[in-house]
């Protein structure tokens, strides 16, 4: 499907290079966004989703920031406003993973997965929700995880960055309902990226054998919960956190 729903509209989609990041990215070009595209360290992946951007018709812009990083956060906010205007659509997405048992979780893995997966969402929505609120308007989806719902023994770090970010979600959206801005929270189950390609085989049988619609997920299931929820067709939520799973919660 491809249309103009999103026409004049900028939005920065973090840890765009590849995976969810990427499908959502090209999705919301699909639909007439201009789309500025935040990686890390992948230049050429990023370069690659910001051709298939362009393709679609729209303008576009590839941003290197680490988002755990509050200065680079700015400079890439900074960054896209001069190239594309002001920001109307924002996915916090970027995210790292770890598999460890409590054993092997220390502190410095601790404070790098929640400085990545919960101070980025935190420092990257600051650094967009003025102009948002002066423009009366935006639309802010937070990629949290179904880790953030259930119990998960071997990834306690993540787990607690994702339920947090269930959590800022929440708040954010109430804070934020007056000046026309919506936020909400997708939690994917397990998606078909390198993310989960980092989890052991035999888990990822169990959670398919776990899953009533008996599959993992694509990236493109994802993104297309992502763009009803940057969407006039969502007009009345705000504050949710929608499983994409399969049905396994
Ligand atoms: N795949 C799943 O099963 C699954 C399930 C639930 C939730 N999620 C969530 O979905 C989101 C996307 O995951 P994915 O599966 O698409 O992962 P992925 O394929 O590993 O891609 C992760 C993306 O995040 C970027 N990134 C990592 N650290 C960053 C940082 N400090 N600053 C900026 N960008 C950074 C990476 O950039 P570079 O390429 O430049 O390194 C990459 O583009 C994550 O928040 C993840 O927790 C995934």
């Amino acid at each position: 499907m491809s249309d103009t729903i999103f026409a004049g509209r900028t939005a920065l989609v973090t840890g765009a290079a590849r995976g969810i990041g990427r499908a959502v990215a090209l999705l919301l070009a699909r639909h007439g966004a201009r789309v500025a595209v935040n990686y890390c360290r992948q230049a050429e992946a990023a370069a690659e989703t910001l051709r298939g951007v362009v393709a679609a018709g729209v303008a576009g812009v590839a941003v290197q920031a680490d988002v755990s990083q509050p200065e680079a956060v700015q400079a890439m906010v900074r960054q896209v406003r001069e190239a594309l205007g002001p920001i109307d659509l924002l996915v916090n997405n970027a995210g790292i993973v770890e598999h460890v048992s409590h054993g092997e979780l220390d502190f410095a893995a601790w404070r790098r997965m929640l400085s990545v997966n919960l101070d980025g969402v935190f420092l990257t929505t600051w650094a967009v929700k003025d102009e948002m609120i002066a423009c009366r308007y935006g639309r802010i989806v937070n990629i949290s995880s179904l880790a953030g719902l259930v119990r998960k023994p071997h990834m306690i770090h993540y787990a607690t960055s994702k339920a947090a970010v269930i959590a800022f979600t929440r708040s954010c959206s109430e804070a934020f309902a007056p000046y026309n801005i919506r936020v909400n929270c997708v939690a994917p189950g397990c998606i078909d990226t390198d993310m989960a390609r980092q989890a052991d085989p035999a888990l990822v049988a169990q959670i398919v054998a776990g899953t009533p619609l008996g599959r993992i997920g694509t990236v493109d299931d994802v993104a297309a919960v992502v763009r009803f929820l940057l969407s006039d067709e969502s007009d009345f939520i705000t504050g949710q956190t929608l499983p994409v799973c399969g049905g396994r919660v």
